[in-house]
């Protein structure tokens, strides 16, 4: 280690996300490229307490950046989660050299993270979740990727429900955040879209609407709901009998976390690697990296926790007005 600038290992923590593999190639890169030893963790904080852990090369990360998933492996570990388990973790970091650690993962995961860097380990976090839940920044890594796999099955789905006059619920993922079914309801040109942040739970509202719906000649309907809603099955059900309409429901579950990442995720989890390096390099320490008005940009992460996010309310009324039906007043 002598002639290095020092240890930086990275990991993937919480639900796998397209992109983090070209989040992964870009640190190990860049940082190799300023003089650093890079390691890898294999399976998360899990990684750090079984001492799963792996020097990079250049050439280990060769032929990753276009798959899905993390070839790091991910997980969300009960054993880091108390306070000792942080302590335990920061001291294998201590022992091996390692002096920062790279964390690509969601809010979960930088909560982790936040208590490590107490115990003297410089975290840098990038945003990694298809949810898009994260507050201090305005895209996350495989956001784009999931939301795209999303609205392709959507615009499968809706070629079959209008084949057979249906109705269709769809549930997307996203957690209790609105993110992917916001996008989907929009790409998808959904009837209606169903948001934990907005939907107001007034079933009767939304039955007389489908209806309304169906006596102004939509033959078939998309209703895209959010995991954060949830009951999909039962709602169509309760669909069906209020409105006499044949309804179907479609879980898309953990399919929208897999798959090819897009141009896009494969970009910005590259600058954000490379820019996790930068930071290191430049002395910051706790710091997170996000995207905001165009650009990557880095912020304390006690800072970061402090912020809060909420569904974009001219995004949302934009929804509502392009939503393909006719008003309850006409
Ligand atoms: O945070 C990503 C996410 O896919 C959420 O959208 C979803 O609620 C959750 O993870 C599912 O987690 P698990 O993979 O543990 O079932």
């Amino acid at each position: 280690m002598s002639n290095t600038k020092g240890r930086i290992a990275i990991l993937t923590s919480g639900g796998d996300a397209p992109g983090m593999n070209a989040a992964i190639r870009a640190v190990v890169r860049a940082g190799i490229a300023k003089n650093y030893e890079v390691y890898g963790v294999v399976h998360g904080y899990n990684g750090i307490l079984n001492r799963e852990i792996k020097k990079l090369d250049f050439k280990d990360v060769s032929e990753k950046i276009q798959h899905g998933g993390t070839f790091l492996f991910t997980a969300r570990s009960s054993e880091f989660r108390p306070m000792e388990g942080k302590m335990k973790a920061a001291e294998i970091c201590h022992e091996l050299g390692i002096e920062h650690l790279v964390v690509i993962g969601g809010d979960g995961s930088f909560t982790g993270a936040k208590n490590l860097s107490k115990f003297g380990v410089n975290i840098i976090g990038l945003p990694g979740t298809i949810d898009l839940d994260i507050a201090y920044t305005e895209y996350t890594i495989g956001f784009d990727t999931a939301v795209n796999t999303a609205m392709e099955a959507i615009d499968k789905l809706r070629e079959t429900s209008n084949s057979h006059d249906r109705c269709s619920v769809v549930e997307v993922m996203g957690r209790s955040a609105g993110y992917i079914a916001l996008w989907c309801g929009i790409a998808n040109g959904a009837e209606e879209i169903l948001l934990p942040e907005k939907f107001d739970y007034d079933y009767e509202r939304l039955f007389a609407q489908i209806k309304r719906n169906k006596e102004a000649g939509m033959t078939h309907q998309i209703i895209v709901n959010a995991e954060g809603v949830g009951h999909s099955y039962e709602l169509a059900e309760r669909i069906e009998a209020a409105t006499g309409i044949e309804t179907r429901a479609t879980v898309l579950g953990h399919v929208q976390r897999g798959g090819t990442p897009t141009a896009r995720d494969r970009y910005y989890a590259s600058i954000m690697g490379a820019y996790a390096v930068d930071i290191i390099d430049q002395g910051k320490k706790s710091r997170l990296v996000g995207y905001k008005n165009g650009k990557v940009y880095d912020v304390d992460i006690m800072e970061a926790f402090a912020m809060t996010k909420s569904i974009d309310e001219y995004e949302y009324t934009v929804a509502e007005t392009l939503a393909n039906r006719p008003s309850l007043d006409s």
